[in-house]
């Protein structure tokens, strides 16, 4: 059998992604574990996390596990990716030696890797995390790079909670401004869960620059049509949140303008109504909001919205918790069953 992975949830199927959201849903219930016992996983970050970390080396915790933390290029060696490379740079080994030699110590390996935010041609190939997963002789799962499919089973998971059956429902992804221009990932992710979801999808996003990477714009439209929903873009702040059942805000940079960003920041300047607050909530049919957090208060969103019973990012924070200790089990055992005394209680 080949070895699975979980960098996108575009790779698994819909009923793989339930059962996913099943097994969460029964941790959320019963916390505590032997699941993971014996088991370890290699976080590796090279950018900063709050909830990630947390989570993941939480739920390892409390499944009997343990995780160990890694910040290549601080406290572990800087790597190079390059197939090739002569490294006589600033990089000390190669992805070849690190994904190996982490195999023969871990049973699984995370990776985070945003973009470096200088050619989106390059930074579209995700080459850190695909990388980890030619080389890894254990599973890899995806802590975001290019898209976040753990948040997108947290988000999945809190919209079922409020929800029910999402199939039909309006969502609107809506882009909101922020100071700096900020990666697509969650804004690519939200778009393809809510479309796997049969959800009635609307991107709204100031101009059509803003549109996001054909890949996943595409892959949305594939899900909408296999899933009995719809997708459609929108500049129209007041039609796109009219009879809204969720709002989710996201912040991201212009794709024709990665790498000259300079060039982009009076378009994203110009777009600070785009903020989620009272009035536009009022337009929704009693709908959610929620965002993946972290959060610029009064920037993306009103301290009213953020305090509103609407408010779901906190469910949705929680929720990472639960998915990501699924995902743990479900690739360490790699559709073996973990045996007597560490099934997931939720489950019989
Ligand atoms: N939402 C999320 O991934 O949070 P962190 O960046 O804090 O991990």
């Amino acid at each position: 059998m080949s070895l699975r992975h979980f960098l996108s949830t575009q790779d698994w199927s819909r009923a793989e992604l339930d059962a996913l959201l099943d097994q969460a849903a029964a941790f959320k219930r019963s916390r505590a574990g032997h699941q993971l016992a014996g088991k370890s996983i290699a976080l590796l970050f090279f950018n900063p996390s709050m909830r990630t970390r947390t989570s993941f080396e939480l739920g390892a915790f409390q499944l009997g596990g343990h995780a160990i933390v890694l910040a290549p290029g601080k406290d572990a060696w800087p790597i190079e990716f390059e197939a090739g490379a002569v490294m006589d740079g600033d990089t000390e080994e190669h992805i070849a030696e690190v994904a190996r030699v982490l195999g023969r110590y871990v049973d699984l390996i995370a990776v985070r890797a945003f973009p470096k935010f200088q050619d989106w041609s390059v930074d579209r190939e995700d080459r850190v995390i695909q990388a980890f997963a030619r080389h890894a002789t254990v599973p890899v799962i995806n802590m975001e790079t290019i898209t976040h499919p753990c948040q997108e089973l947290a988000h999945a998971m809190a919209l079922r909670e409020h929800l029910g059956e999402l199939r039909g429902r309006k969502y609107v992804l809506t882009w909101t401004y922020h100071p700096r221009p900020l990666n697509t990932a969650v804004a690519n992710s939200a778009l393809l869960i809510a479309t796997r979801m049969g959800m009635d999808v609307t991107l709204l996003c100031p101009t059509p620059e803003y549109r996001l990477d054909p890949r996943y714009m595409d892959a949305a439209e594939q899900n909408a049509r296999a899933n009995g929903g719809s997708l459609r873009v929108s500049h129209d702040i007041a039609s796109a949140y009219r009879g809204a059942h969720v709002v989710y805000a996201k912040s991201w940079g212009a794709l024709p303008y990665f790498g000259r960003w300079e060039q982009e920041k009076p378009i994203r300047d110009a777009h600070r109504h785009f903020i989620v607050d009272e009035g536009k909530m009022a337009l929704t049919d009693h709908g959610l909001f929620s965002h993946c957090l972290p959060l610029r208060r009064n920037v993306k969103a009103t301290d009213a919205v953020m305090d509103s019973p609407a408010c779901i990012a906190i469910d949705e924070a929680e929720n990472r918790l639960h998915v990501q200790k699924a995902v743990m089990v479900t690739l360490a055992y790699q559709g073996r069953d973990p045996g007597p005394g560490t099934r997931d209680p939720g489950r019989g």
